[in-house]
């Protein structure tokens, strides 16, 4: 049972071996605990969530729950293993579509290139002015890199021809990643302190809930760039607003929102933050690696073999 839709590249395989039911981008929540009974896969996304309810729609012959998405905080993981239904995810094959667009919003925010656009756009341009639209340059910046999954370490590495100075946090060291790309490992209030621009990379947990709160970013560098394409709960968005505005922060880049698709009408007030509508993942080639990958985990589970990228 496809929640939402699967592109053709896991589609087919899917309905090659097995009977498929997908439904509409934008299904009822009643329609999915309907159409999902006696199914013996799900392919759900960040979009949906997976509780107890929808589990027990399917009823017990669910073995595998696949997420088209490298995150998995839609699920409930105590019901999944309660019912002893696996889990999986999209690993990899989106890392460096994400990680580039983690650049974009970086170079976007930094060079004001939402509010310029839009100046053009609204034929408000005047012509050329040597001090207008001034922004920061990347090159001889720090760089904060908060989580060095395979997204930060990703970013790390698409970075190095901008020639920054490269810091991170992460929960272990990655000795490595510090001698090939000359990265500082440092606790996540220096690394705000030190940074000219910080870049989140980290899993939506109880634990980084607004991670970026008020009292972090009171303690950021002033005018400082902050980049956020992992989950919108990382971030405090009326703390974050009002940092905008104050100029502790000088720009922003946002891919997540913490109610998807509802954007804080502080931000969506404001110039200086490119808000983008998650689209870190959206390239053909991670969309289609990405739905191959939901497949062959649900054929795998199905056939008796161990998934490819369980999370649980
Ligand atoms: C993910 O994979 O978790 C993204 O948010 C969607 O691509």
């Amino acid at each position: 049972m496809i929640a939402r839709r699967l592109p053709a590249a896991g589609l087919d395989l899917l309905a090659e071996r097995f009977d498929v039911v997908s439904g509409e981008l934008s299904p009822a929540r009643d329609e999915l605990l309907t159409r999902v009974e006696g199914a013996a896969a799900i392919v759900a996304d960040p979009t949906v969530p997976v509780d107890g309810e929808l589990l027990d729609a399917a009823g017990p012959a669910l073995r595998v729950v696949a997420n088209f998405a490298v995150g998995f905080d839609n699920v409930d993981f105590d019901a999944t293993e309660a019912r002893g239904v696996v889990v999986t995810n999209t690993p990899d094959v989106l890392t460096n579509a994400t990680a580039e667009l983690a650049v974009t919003l970086m170079l976007a925010a930094a060079r004001r290139v939402g509010e310029a656009e839009r100046l053009v756009r609204d034929r408000k341009w005047t012509g050329w002015d040597p001090s207008a639209l001034l922004g920061r340059e990347l090159a001889g910046s720090t760089v904060g890199i908060v989580g060095l999954g395979r997204i930060g370490l990703r970013v790390a590495e698409l970075l190095r021809g901008f020639e920054p100075a490269l810091l991170y946090t992460s929960p272990s060291p990655r000795p490595e990643a510090e001698v090939r790309l000359g990265l500082e490992r440092v606790p996540l209030e220096e690394l705000v302190e030190r940074s000219d621009f910080v870049t989140l990379h980290a899993p939506s947990t109880p634990a980084t809930h607004h991670l970026v709160d008020r009292a972090l970013l009171e303690r950021f560098k002033r005018g400082a760039v902050l980049v956020n394409a992992a989950r919108g709960s990382l971030v405090d968005a009326k703390a974050l607003a009002t940092a905008l505005r104050d100029g502790r922060l000088s720009a922003a880049g946002l891919d997540v929102f913490e109610q998807e698709p509802a954007v804080d009408p502080e931000l969506l007030a404001l110039e200086n933050v490119v808000l983008l509508p998650h689209v870190g993942s959206a390239t053909a080639a991670a969309r289609d690696g990405m739905a191959r990958l939901v497949a062959e985990n649900v054929i795998a589970v199905l056939s008796g073999k161990p998934p490819l990228s369980p999370v649980q």
